[in-house]
């Protein structure tokens, strides 16, 4: 068993161990992230077998969640990753990901980068302008070898999601419009050896809880592999793109694996079954499988509003205050009850505020937030004098290993010195 769940006395658990023995046996101070890194790995096979016997790559989008451990556990379940940077591109590969299942994104990589991933052979640097194609032929130049590379494609469709957590339309930085498809091919194709164009790929925006504007991109993406491949051979992958959403509450709609199995009978109704399907899920693999362990500093009970101010804020746990995301925040030790109270952080930002949530009569002592494995530790910053939170990962309901913060006193050292 394992994820989050309550046991018999309501305490909250990861898996079978509850989040209080965690964190006492862990010594550390709140506010403290919390991994269950059997939920992560099973959800890497889960996804999985959702691709059956087609030939496919999980790239991991390592954004979500850079933890050396949950990155070094999915791959162990034999996933990819897809990286936005040479530092998450060193993450992967000290992680023990191979080169031939990673994966470079971004709009804007810098030389040093482009450089680094020619180097690496990664699976594909994936371009996301006609100007990177060319900038990518030239550092390939400069470099004397062959440059893998994917063209992202922006598709044009529009998601139902939170404005800045879609991508896939045609006011987004994102991708090769399609307009500018042909010029992107035609770089290609005067560059030589230079260049090799191995994927087509798309990712139209995260949170998607339902299947039909995935596959509305992936088709997109399907009709320009079959054109490329009608005047040029090289095509190994396209890729869909990630976006799964997970049940922050709401209610779970479509799973990552009917994702998978749509994609894979779309690639064979298009005719494309001998391509690598590569798909890039960064959230659903770890979002709710991490949870964010906070004290209540104290209540504040004025007129009609009644507040509980915890010891973890929006610089832990942006999602709120950025995306108006609701995380559910329930008492540690007791199932959530009524009545609701406003849960706020102690930075100096009115932001800074979680929403209302059942934590009964009295306002407990600890609260956890749930579903903050995704997007949370790793937007994180120190705003306020506030150090990063510590951030612990268990397995087989033991502590494996720790991150801890490196304090505020490391962060007063780096102000005096600046
Ligand atoms: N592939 C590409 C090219 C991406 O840009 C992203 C996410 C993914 C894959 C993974 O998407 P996912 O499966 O995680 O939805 N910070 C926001 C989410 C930003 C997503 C950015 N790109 C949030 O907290 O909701």
């Amino acid at each position: 068993m394992f994820g989050f769940r309550r046991n018999a006395q309501g305490h909250a658990c990861l898996g079978q161990t509850p989040l209080s023995e965690l964190l006492a046996s862990s010594g550390l101070e709140t506010p403290v992230y919390f991994y269950d890194l059997d939920a992560i790995a099973h959800e890497a096979s889960a996804l999985s077998a959702g691709y059956g016997r087609a030939p496919h790559v999980i790239a991991y989008a390592v954004k979500a969640n850079s933890a050396g451990s949950v990155v070094r556990t999915l791959a162990a379940e034999g996933t990819g990753a897809d990286v936005v940077s040479a530092a998450e591109l060193e993450v992967v590969q000290g992680c023990g990901i191979p080169a031939n299942k990673i994966v470079m994104s971004g709009v804007a990589k810098k030389d040093a980068e482009i450089d680094y991933a020619i180097l690496s052979g990664l699976l594909a640097i994936q371009a996301e302008s006609v100007e990177e194609v060319s900038r990518i032929a030239a550092r390939a130049r400069a470099l004397g070898r062959q440059a893998r590379i994917g063209f992202r494609l922006n598709p044009g469709v529009e998601i139902d999601s939170h404005a800045h957590i879609s991508t896939g339309h045609d006011k987004a930085k994102f991708g090769i419009a399609p307009s500018d498809i042909g010029r992107a091919f035609d770089v290609v194709d005067a560059a030589g050896d230079a260049l090799l164009v191995v994927g087509l790929s798309t990712h139209i925006g995260s949170m998607l809880n339902e299947v039909t504007p995935y596959l509305k991109s992936a088709q997109h993406v399907c009709a320009v592999a079959r054109m490329r491949r009608a005047s040029k051979p090289g095509l190994e992958y396209v890729s869909f793109g990630g976006g799964f959403g997970i049940d922050y509450g709401g209610g779970q709609t479509a799973t990552p694996a009917d994702f998978a199995r749509q994609a894979v009978e779309l690639l064979g109704r298009e005719g494309l079954s001998d391509l690598t399907l590569v798909a890039e899920p960064g959230r659903s693999m770890v979002g709710a499988h991490g949870v964010l362990v906070a004290k209540v500093v104290q209540s504040k009970v004025s007129g009609d509003n009644a507040w509980v101010m915890i010891d973890a804020g929006m610089n832990d746990l942006l999602r709120p205050a950025l995306y108006g995301a609701k995380h559910r925040i329930e008492p540690l030790e007791r199932e959530p009850s009524e009545p609701e109270w406003r849960v706020v952080g102690p930075v100096c930002e009115s932001s800074d505020d979680f929403g209302a949530h059942p934590l009964g009569p009295q306002a407990p002592e600890a609260v956890v937030v749930r579903d903050a494995g995704a997007y949370s530790f790793t937007m994180a910053s120190e705003y306020n004098g506030r150090a990063l939170a510590s951030e612990v990962f268990v397995k087989g309901g033991q502590i494996v290993s720790i991150s801890a913060s490196p304090g505020a006193a490391a962060w007063v050292k780096r102000r005096l010195q600046a």
